[in-house]
């Protein structure tokens, strides 16, 4: 323990995490060293740079408050986000895709039934969405909790203005005895993460763009059933190829298909143009 230098000071921390009673904490935590202390000798790590980046990490925390969550966004836009829902949640052939969840959800949203529009005075173009949840072997679920969210055509979740009065494109809705859900709502447009914090400087830094392709979110729950979080893309974006989370996959896109003004798929008119998008959902079994 003494002497030590930049090649014996792993096995000497190595040597003490021994001593941790908790298991898995020890695996963590012993190869979360190994692989920092392999970092710092690969790249020579100088200790202005060790500062700077604990400057980067302090400045991300102070970000963080009860609406901004700027560590998620780092773990997002460094693909650690996608990387554990890619290596934890695999599907069976068939099943829907899971991808990142995003800082965006609110617990309690409003509920809806099949039908209504959850806009609720969104800004965008009409969307009317079509959709069914089944299982493996096509078999309807009723009664399936889904949780919806979008931003809307300015790339805006409501959750990012300062002072709407009540929540805008969320709910939540039921499927139906045949599987089905449908609601109105309106056209997402594709969007930049927040980027007036440290993730956004990052960005710049290292050149890449902030954006994410247009999507609608979805997490799905019905007993017997594991969850499903996932997100339907736009399949015409432009920033498909590029997402800045890296969450695109290409069985989650599906066409949002541009209608003139004229009948609308619930019996009505629209007098501007409109969209529909129709998606089936397929959950896995619950593992037992
Ligand atoms: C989202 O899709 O809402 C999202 C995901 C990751 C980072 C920022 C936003
Ligand atoms: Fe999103």
């Amino acid at each position: 323990m003494r002497n030590i230098d930049e090649h014996t000071i792993t096995p000497a921390i190595l040597a003490q995490l021994q001593r941790c009673d908790n298991p898995r904490l020890q695996v963590l935590l012993s190869a979360l060293v190994q692989h920092l202390h392999d970092f710092m000798r690969e790249v020579k790590l100088t200790e202005d740079e060790l500062m700077e980046g604990i400057r980067f990490l302090t400045a991300t925390g102070h970000k963080c408050d009860d609406r901004r969550q700027e560590f998620i966004l780092l773990s997002d836009v460094l693909g650690l986000s996608m990387l554990a829902v890619a290596q934890n949640q695999k599907k069976a052939p068939g099943a829907t895709e899971s991808t990142v969840f995003g800082p965006f959800h609110v617990a309690d949203a409003p509920r809806f039934n099949n039908g209504d529009d959850m806009a609720a005075g969104a800004p965008g173009e009409p969307l009317y969405v079509n959709c069914t949840v089944t299982g493996l072997d096509g078999e309807p679920v009723a009664d399936a909790k889904v949780d919806v969210w979008q931003a809307d055509d300015e790339g805006q979740y409501d959750v990012q203005y300062a002072d709407l009065p009540h929540p805008r494109a969320r709910g939540v809705f039921r499927t139906d005895a045949q599987g089905r859900f449908w609601f109105r709502s309106i056209l997402p447009a594709a969007y930049p993460i927040p980027t007036d914090g440290p993730v956004g400087r990052l960005l710049v830094a290292t050149g890449r763009h902030p954006w994410r392709p247009a999507h609608v979110h979805f997490m799905v729950e019905a007993p017997g059933y594991e969850p499903l979080i996932t997100h339907v893309f736009r399949d015409c974006d432009p920033y498909l190829d590029s997402d800045v989370v890296f969450g695109v996959r290409s069985s989650l896109m599906a066409p949002f298909a541009r209608h003139e003004p004229g009948p609308t798929p619930d019996g009505g008119r629209s007098d501007q143009p409109f969209h529909t998008l129709n998606f089936d959902f397929r959950l896995q079994p619950r593992a037992s």
